[in-house]
């Protein structure tokens, strides 16, 4: 995996006038749109999004001042960018829908959950194509999102696509697009297991006694600081929670009794049965060559 990409100060620069065309303008797409007008990498006129229902037209329209339109080929057509954050059981039909008609000097980024380069390339007709996965905290901003890029596209259009991901949070490019499907189970699914950690603690101090709301500021509080302090020291996990562990004080009971209920290993089976099925879903669209539809690989559903 490289490194991330400028992430801090994306420049409106890489974008210069490209229209933007967004299909399927639901959470993770509003919070990308969002994201790149507040930082000024996106006009509003560049903006142009697709969606089937008028009521969420209108408010789309009304929240973020863009064009949106009913027909999604009309956007594919006018775009240079073109966005696809359907959810994966609408993919199949939003291909049939496309093929062949998006042009090709246009580039393609999917952030649709399973939906690999090699299903999205035979079912549109196309070969620039960037595959993403973001992850929940994109929403405000905060999330991390690994992207994989076929060989058609261009070096500047990379520069496009680290700008526009950076509206997410960070970005990372990979060279090879299994990371892609290793990331879904690692980021992509990762909020899951930090708020399942979250809830559990949070569980275990209202046991203890303290009132709901104390020990709810206990705990974000606790793993945003930890979270922060690791991210600042640059130390490795391990090497900080030696830092606080003294010989028979109370950390390390804290840790036999983790290790006494497996957590670690645990940890790890659920990463990996979350890989099996990325893979598994994966598959089943690549077989069906995007004619049919995959369940949803969305990681915090
Ligand atoms: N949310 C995450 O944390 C996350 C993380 C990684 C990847 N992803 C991927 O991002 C994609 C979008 O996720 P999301 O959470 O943003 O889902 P979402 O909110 O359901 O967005 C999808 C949007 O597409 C609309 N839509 C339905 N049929 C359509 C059609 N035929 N043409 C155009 N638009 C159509 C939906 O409309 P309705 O409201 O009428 O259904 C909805 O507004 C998914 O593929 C997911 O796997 C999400």
């Amino acid at each position: 995996m490289s490194q991330p990409q400028a992430n801090p100060s994306p420049s409106s620069a890489e974008l210069g006038s490209s229209a933007i065309g967004v299909i399927g303008t639901g959470a993770m797409a509003e919070a990308m749109i969002a994201g790149l007008l507040r930082q000024g990498l996106l006009s509003r006129p560049q903006v142009v999004c697709s969606h089937p229902r008028a009521e969420r037209a209108r408010e789309l329209e009304e929240r973020l001042g863009v064009t949106v339109l009913a027909d999604n080929l009309e956007v594919a057509r006018k775009a240079d960018i073109l966005i696809l954050a359907v959810k994966p059981q609408v993919l199949p039909r939003v291909l049939r829908q496309l093929a062949g008609s998006v042009p090709a000097e246009t580039l393609v980024i999917s952030i649709v959950g399973g939906a690999g380069t090699a299903a999205l390339a035979a079912g549109l007709g196309h070969r620039a194509i960037v595959r993403a996965m973001p992850n929940t905290p994109a929403q405000i901003g905060e999330g991390v999102t690994v992207w994989f890029a076929t060989a058609a596209v261009t070096p500047a259009a990379k520069g496009q696509v680290s700008a526009l991901l950076s509206a997410l949070g960070t970005q990372l490019e990979v060279e090879d697009e299994r990371q892609v499907a290793m990331a879904t189970a690692v980021s992509g699914t990762g909020p899951t297991y930090a708020f399942l950690f979250a809830e559990s603690l949070v569980e275990a101090a209202v046991h203890l006694g303290f009132p709901r709301h104390l020990a709810r500021r206990l705990v974000l509080e606790t793993l945003r600081g930890s979270i922060a302090f690791a991210i600042q020291s640059g130390e490795h996990p391990a090497q900080l929670r030696d830092m606080v562990t003294s010989p028979g004080g109370t950390s390390a009971e804290a840790l036999a009794a983790l290790e006494r209920g497996r957590f670690r290993t645990v940890v790890s089976d659920a990463v990996w049965a979350a890989f099996r099925r990325t893979l598994q879903l994966e598959a089943a669209l690549d077989e069906s060559g995007a004619n049919s539809a995959p369940a949803d690989t969305t990681p915090s559903a």
